[in-house]
Formats: structure tokens, sequence, C-alpha cells
């Protein structure tokens, strides 16, 4: 028997255009996804998993004031030079050892705040047609193997739409896209289980499931023609869950 090998995820898009209303007023006049953990700011950790998982373009959908994030991907020359000239070799490293190489970083922007969905479709041109990744630097995931990295080996001997989930507890479900599982579907060792369904932000008594997709997703291309006609869906904006959803016979 001959196994199916699919398209390697190459390309990862970062949504980033939110107003990051739920951080205020940390985030008044500053990118959530710059906020620190430790002495990283989010993105830089979300830019790292993606790495790890073999992703070579790195395309961020921005909105206003995001202006930090972009430069945190750039050279900053002053500083660079001033801690060669003191010879603060750690230092100079711990900012600019890292960075992507030219040209393997994109940023377009997000018009208007229009929700995830509409976020992913302004990368369709930078994507074309091939499998790419989608990651939410707000949900900060962290493990030994990168979430993105095992989930990019799934994909290359499962192939279709792919999304990150966590258990939650049921009072919270109000604030994910929630997935109905086929358990019958499991892999051997679980990991990886067959969607019936996704509803996005289900009160508790209608969930169908406690477990939520995190912002980690695998999708195909398809997606984009299903996003470009979708009409909003839950807080009045466009869902990707909702066009996963479609997709998902
Ligand atoms: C988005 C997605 C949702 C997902 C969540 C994970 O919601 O729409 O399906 O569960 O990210 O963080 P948001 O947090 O943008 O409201």
């Amino acid at each position: 028997m001959t196994q199916t090998t699919f398209p390697k995820v190459r390309k990862a898009i970062f949504p980033v255009g939110g107003l990051g209303t739920r951080f205020l007023p940390a985030t008044k006049s500053m990118p959530k996804e710059m906020l620190p953990v430790v002495d990283k700011p989010l993105i830089h950790y979300a830019f790292e998993e993606a790495r790890e998982a073999g992703i070579e373009q790195f395309i961020f959908v921005t909105g206003r004031n995001k202006h930090a994030i972009e430069d945190h991907f750039d050279h900053v020359h002053e500083l660079q030079t001033h801690l060669s000239e003191t010879r603060k070799r750690r230092e100079l490293d711990r900012i600019s050892e890292w960075l992507p190489a030219a040209g393997s970083i994109s940023f377009t922007r997000q018009q208007e705040p229009r929700g995830l969905g509409h976020a992913v479709w302004c990368a369709r041109h930078l994507i074309g047609n091939e499998p790419f990744a989608v990651i939410l630097a707000d949900d900060m995931v962290l493990g030994s193997q990168g979430c993105l990295s095992q989930m990019v080996a799934a994909h290359a001997t499962s192939g279709g739409n792919m999304l990150g989930v966590m258990d939650i507890p049921r009072e919270k479900t109000a604030s994910y896209g929630i997935v109905d599982i086929d358990a019958s579907s499991a892999s051997d060792d679980a990991k990886l289980v067959k969607a019936r369904g996704l509803v996005e932000k289900p009160a508790p008594e209608n969930a169908p499931s406690t477990l939520s997709i995190i912002g980690r997703y695998i999708l195909q291309p398809e997606i984009f023609s299903v996003l470009e006609n979708q009409t909003p869906g839950a807080g009045g904006e466009i869902q990707l869950t909702d066009a996963i959803a479609k997709l998902i016979h």
C-alpha cells in the first residue's frame, strides 16, 4: 500500500489586527501581541513555534497601531551598533540572532475589524494555493514539541483541515469555538479525531462538547472561497469557525 503524502505546510498567518479589548488598559497604546511573558512578547513565542514547525513564510495580518510588531521583527541599527561597539555579544544575539531572513516575513493590513475569518481572508494572495497554518499569538501553547510542529507532522499523513483543541469547563464555552467530535474516529493514540461539526461561542447548554478550539489551525486553500462569501456569525463578525464548519464534509 502506498501512503499518500500531502503538501508541506510552508506558510503561516498570524492575525494580529485585533483591538485587544479584553486586555485594556494594558493594550490601550500597545498591541496585545506585544505583551511580555518573562522576557519575550507573545508574538515572539508564536513565531518560534512556527519556525520549529518548519514554517518558511511568516504572514502578519496587522491593523492600525501595530507598528511595534513590525519593528520587533526588524533590525534596530542604533541599538545593534551600540551593543556591538560595547561588545555586548549576548545582548546583541538576543535582539538579532533569530531574525527571519529578508523576504520571509510579510505584513498586510486588515483595514476593518471584521473578525478572524476576514483577517485570514486578507492574506489569501500571500498564501496562494497551498495548505497553511494560522497561529493566534494570544493563545500561548508550550510543549517539548511545539503544538504546531505536532500538527504539521499529523497533517503530513492525514491532510485536511486541522484544529488544535483543549478541554475547558462547560461554563466557558461561550468564549470559544467548540468542536463536535466523532469519538469513534480517534487515532490509536487518541490525539487525532474527526470533527462532525463546529460552533462558534455556543452557550453552555447548546455546546456539543467541551473541546474548544485553541488558536492553532492548518487549513486548505479552499477556505478562501468560503470566506469570500461568509456572512457574519457570532458577535456580528466573519468567523473562521463557520467557514471551516462548511468544509467538514
Ligand atoms: C477565536 C476563535 C475561536 C477560538 C479562539 C481561541 O476567538 O474564533 O473559535 O476558540 O479564538 O482563542 P476570539 O478569541 O478571537 O474571540
